[in-house]
Parts: structure tokens; sequence; C-alpha cells
């Protein structure tokens, strides 16, 4: 499979490109600059270059630009995407007694569904990059949510690759809202207890 990682010059993002390639993928590291795209792509050995000319030519494009950036990109890469959008982001708000979910009703990965003329999924809030980055794939589930069945399979079959744990459906894209407030908890307990968890759920065969 051709992954097309948007923004994949960021920790989330490297982390990805790494496990993905590892796994046999063929990945492309995309950033807003070029060269930047091209030389973080050469250190983890795979393709790289501009978002724009990476995110057409894929089977599957994570957007996985900075959160604050994800609905401006998505309506800028809107007529150059071709395939699946898997987006991982969450808008968080911090504060000195906790991490909070913004206010806004919808998630991001229904509004920028809204934006382009793909079939939007989102998952993936859960991984933390640094568990990602160790010498083997987390033991840990990957959750995947979307309302194109076609789409968030891809989007799963990324995900096994990712973990070691199980790529879990869990449902709808309205889903998206639980699995970007999900990723507030997870500051939130990695803050408390000075840990890095990752989720996995039990009694699933
Ligand atoms: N970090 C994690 O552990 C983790 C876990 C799960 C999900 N996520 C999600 O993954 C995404 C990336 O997280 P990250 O920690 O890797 O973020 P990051 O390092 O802060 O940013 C990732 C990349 O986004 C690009 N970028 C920054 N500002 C931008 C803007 N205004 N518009 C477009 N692109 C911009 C930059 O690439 P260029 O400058 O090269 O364009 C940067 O390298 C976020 O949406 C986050 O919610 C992160």
């Amino acid at each position: 499979m051709r992954v097309a990682i948007v923004g994949g010059t960021g920790s989330f993002g490297r982390a990805l490109a790494a496990r993905l390639h590892a796994a046999g993928e063929e990945v492309l590291v995309g950033s807003r600059d070029a060269e930047r795209g091209r030389e973080v792509a050469a250190e983890l050995g795979v393709e790289g270059g501009a978002n724009e000319d990476i995110a057409g030519a894929a089977d599957i494009v994570i957007l996985a630009v900075k959160a604050e950036g994800a609905l401006e990109t998505a309506r800028q890469l809107r007529g150059t995407i071709r395939s699946p959008l898997l987006c991982v982001a969450s808008e968080l708000l911090f504060s000195p007694d906790g991490v909070r979910p913004t206010p806004e009703p919808s998630s991001i990965a229904e509004r920028v569904s809204g934006l382009v003329d793909v079939p939007v999924v989102a998952g993936l809030h859960s991984l933390a990059a640094r568990n990602l980055a160790g010498d083997e794939p987390p033991d840990e589930d990957a959750f995947v949510c979307g309302d194109d069945s076609a789409a968030k399979e891809l989007a799963l079959e990324v995900a096994g690759k990712l973990v070691n744990g199980r790529s879990v459906d869990t449902g709808p894209l309205a889903s998206a809202r639980a699995l970007e407030g999900l990723t507030a908890v997870i500051v939130n307990v990695n803050r408390r207890y000075k840990a890095h968890v990752g989720v996995r759920l039990t009694g699933l065969r």
C-alpha cells in the first residue's frame, strides 16, 4: 500500500512513516516545504516532497499536520487528494489544572470531511509518537472510525501495521468526537502518573 503522510515531518508523522516503512509499506512524507519533506524522508529511507505533491499519489493519505493547521491544510489540498483521508488530529486546550477537549460541537475529522471530496476516516489518536518510535510496535490497540466502509478498511489495515494489539473499528465518523477527546484523557493520565500510556480493550476476541 502507498501511504502519503501530509505533515510527515512532525513527531507523529515521522513515527508513522518509520513504523509503516518497517512493515514494508511504501511511504511518502510531505511538508509545506518540499526540501524539508525530502530531507526528512531521506532520513527515514522513504520518498518525500511538498504536501501537494505527495497527497495525490497514494492509496490513503494521513493528515498528520499540527492540529491547528488541519482544517486549512485540508482546504488547500481539496483538489489534490483523490484517495481516502485519515485524520489523526485532536484539538486540546492546555491549562495548569489539566488538558481538555475544545468546546467545538463536532470533531476535527467531521469538519475536515466537509472540506474535501474524498471519504474521511479518523483514528490513531491514542497512539503516542514516543511509543510508536520504539524498537517494536507498541503493545496497544489502535482505533479507527468512519462512515465509508472501504475507506475504513484501508485505515484499519494501516492501523494494524502500527501496533502489536488490534486495529479496532469504533463505528461511524461521529465516534471521532470521543476518540479525539480520549487524547485529553491520555495526556492527563500521563501527567498525573508520569507515564506514557497506551490503550488496550479487553473482551475482544
Ligand atoms: N504527537 C503525538 O504523539 C500524536 C499522537 C496522536 C495523534 N497526533 C496528531 O498528529 C498530528 C501531528 O502531531 P505532531 O505532534 O507530529 O505535530 P507537530 O510536530 O507539531 O506538527 C507536525 C507537522 O505539521 C506541520 N505544520 C505545523 N504547523 C502547521 C500549519 N499551521 N499548517 C500546516 N502544517 C503545519 C509541520 O510540518 P512542515 O513545517 O514540514 O510543513 C510539522 O512538522 C496532530 O494533529 C496531533 O493531534 C499526535
